[in-house]
């Protein structure tokens, strides 16, 4: 192998009759006064008699390689030659000469830059692609510890150098991301870094959206021992059923935010009205109670006075309370809204339970996994984490301060799926979670809770966030507008991106400023399974008719609509359908009736506008 032709300081191109190269594997460059530089397979090609390179329009080639490839000695045309453009690593003061000649490198030549601590000190995820050459030169520590899985073949042993993650390093570039489109591995690759991270004992708080998330199932053809001892280590909860909100604990900030949670645009004339009800140690039911009678007084005088009467007694004092709030309560659509985004929360069973348990799991260091349908987990979520993030807080900061502190509480990780729905990018988009998710971003580092946010869509998830993720993993992604972001948010190169959208599922691009640099790593296979997978089809015919007629009916009678007046209508598509709906949904539903041709999309000065088509009129 020998140096044929050189672009810039950092490239070149290497050319080898016999040996094909490997896309990322390192060659190290046999040149003594830039002390042996290393450097990476970015793209390759070969050529042979009956593809004529002189033909070939490769993007690969520059002009000057030709020359160089004559001058070193290849017949042109002639003969097979292999060939590698190489970005080397490091900061070279003058350009590598053409002539130098390449080889492979030892194992030790190339540890610093593949493998940044012992398996037993990092997460250990899969293997560095390009590497395979290497392993052979492995320490007995480095091999069989990730075996690879292919579908129709099974498990596989480890076919190269392992990819370490180095977690530590997360204090100093904090949070993951993991991107990637449907059925690109991202579910996967998450359960191998919540299984590291179950061997670790870290604690962990995971939204589980998907309901996918459980360990207690071996991978079939891996040893059911890991299964048996994450089972153990995993707590699985579902909101509204094994955890909730405890109310006689709420402050009135804590309901006035899982309110605007519940519905958003909860209006300062909501707030207010609030304030003066809520008072300190209220339970749902007290609560409740002041919340209707208030409604009562405002709309049938009379009558709910005379029934406050009957149940208290003339001028009793919850009457005089009630009279006094009644004042400073204003409006009674104020009123009316508190009511329906309370109920749309007690109907979901969110006041029935607390976050006790989720506290105790993550003290005992467990995986602590949270379960619900999307809008709720984003509505719990928002009010979880900003609780166990000041519980966090406030144990580090007394510690720091030297303080004797109060509850201890250990650093944590959340985790979650569908990222984008808990801080999507767009103010416009009401998002409850995303305030404390950015807090998170910016300032969780200081106090070790960090974030790990999967989603298949970057582009929609909020910007000061994603440009806090210091790790990505980037699965194969295929939408332009992804890919852009996923340019602009990492170092990958060029040639990584065009090949981004071939990649295939467990495959990843790891974009790291722990690790330093990019490198694509083939995820290890898990050692445990989502207990059962329903086949998407089945459960298509199952439990979904395609789009509600009745929700049709429901966007029918609010047509023309905006975007922006979802939030409005919230509470009257809800009664149309007798269940809650989030803004997401019903904006899913006018894309679709959209796409089918039923309603007719507008751009507006905020967000679009849907009309009804012509034959609807
Ligand atoms: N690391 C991997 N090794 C082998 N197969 C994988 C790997 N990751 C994903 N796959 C395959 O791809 C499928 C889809 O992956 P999944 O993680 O569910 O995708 P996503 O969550 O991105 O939609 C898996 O069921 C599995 O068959
Ligand atoms: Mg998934």
């Amino acid at each position: 192998m020998q140096v044929v032709g050189v672009t810039t300081q950092q490239y070149i191109y290497v050319a080898s009759r016999e040996r094909k190269f490997r896309i990322n594997e390192i060659l190290v460059i046999e040149d003594p006064e830039h002390h042996y530089p290393r450097g990476e397979v970015i793209e390759t090609k070969s050529f042979n008699r009956f593809i004529p390179l002189t033909m070939e329009r490769s993007p690969l080639i520059d002009s000057g390689v030709w020359e160089g490839l004559e001058q070193v000695g290849f017949r042109l045309g002639e003969e097979t030659i292999h060939l590698a453009k190489v970005r080397l690593l490091g900061d070279l003061p003058s350009p590598v000469e053409v002539g130098v000649r390449v080889r492979l490198p030892e194992f030790s030549e190339v540890e610093d830059l593949l493998v940044p601590c012992r398996p037993e000190k990092g997460l250990v995820l899969g293997v560095i692609l390009g590497t395979e050459d290497l392993k052979d030169g492995l320490p007995a520590e480095l091999r069989e510890i990730a075996p690879l899985y292919v579908k129709g073949q099974g498990v596989l042993p480890q076919s190269a150098v392992p990819f370490i993650f180095d977690y530590r390093a997360m204090q100093e570039y904090p949070h993951i991301g993991i991107f990637g489109g449907s059925g690109s591995g991202k579910s996967f690759g998450m359960r191998v870094i919540l299984e590291e991270l179950l061997e670790k004992r870290i604690p962990a708080l995971v939204f589980d959206p998907h309901y996918e998330m459980s360990f207690g199932t071996p991978f079939e053809g891996i040893d059911e021992k890991w299964a048996s001892a994450y089972e153990g280590r995993t707590e699985i909860l579902t909101v509204g059923r094994d955890t909730g909100v405890n109310f006689e604990e709420l402050t009135g900030n804590d309901l006035a935010s899982l309110l605007t949670a519940a519905g958003s645009n909860f209006t300062e004339g909501m707030d207010n009205a609030l304030k003066a009800i809520h008072q300190e140690r209220d339970s749902f039911a007290s609560f409740s109670q002041k919340l209707e009678d208030l409604i009562g007084l405002a709309e049938k005088e009379e009558e709910t006075r005379e029934k406050i009467r009957r149940k208290y007694g003339d001028n009793s004092r919850y009457e005089r309370t009630l009279l006094a709030m009644a004042r400073q309560a204003g409006h009674p659509s104020s009123l009316r809204g508190i009511a329906w985004r309370l109920y749309r929360l007690q109907r979901e069973g969110i006041f029935q339970k607390g976050i006790e348990p989720i506290v105790a799991s993550l003290q005992a260091r467990r995986l602590t996994v949270i379960r619900g349908p999307i809008w709720l987990l984003t509505v719990f979520g928002a009010y979880l984490v900003r609780k166990l993030y000041r519980m966090r807080r406030s144990y580090a900061d007394a510690l720091q301060r030297g303080e004797a502190p109060g509850e201890k509480f250990p650093p944590f990780l959340v985790v979650t799926d569908e990222a984008h729905n808990f801080a999507p990018k767009g103010i416009e988009i009401p998002a409850p979670a995303r305030s404390v998710f950015r807090e998170v971003a910016q300032e969780g580092r200081k106090y070790g809770v960090f974030l790990i946010l999967a989603t298949q869509r970057p582009a929609l998830l909020d910007e000061t966030i994603t440009a806090q993720l210091n790790t990505k993993f980037i699965f194969r992604t295929v939408r332009a507008s992804d890919i852009r972001v996923i340019e602009e948010e990492t170092d990958i190169t060029a040639e990584e991106s065009r090949r981004l959208p071939y990649l295939s599922s467990g495959t990843a691009f790891v974009s790291s400023a722990v690790v330093g640099r990019t490198v694509a790593v083939r995820i290890r296979c898990a050692r445990t399974s989502a207990p059962h997978t329903v086949n998407p089809f089945t459960e298509l015919e199952e439990d979904f008719g395609g789009l509600p007629e009745a929700a049709w009916r429901a966007i029918k009678k609010l047509l023309p609509l905006d975007v922006g007046q979802i939030n409005l209508y919230l509470p009257d598509i809800e009664e149309e359908l007798n269940r809650s709906v989030s803004f997401n949904e019903v904006r899913e539903w006018l894309e679709e009736f959209a796409a089918e041709g039923r309603l007719v999309k507008t751009a507006g000065p905020f967000g679009p506008t849907y009309s009804p088509a012509r034959e609807e009129e």
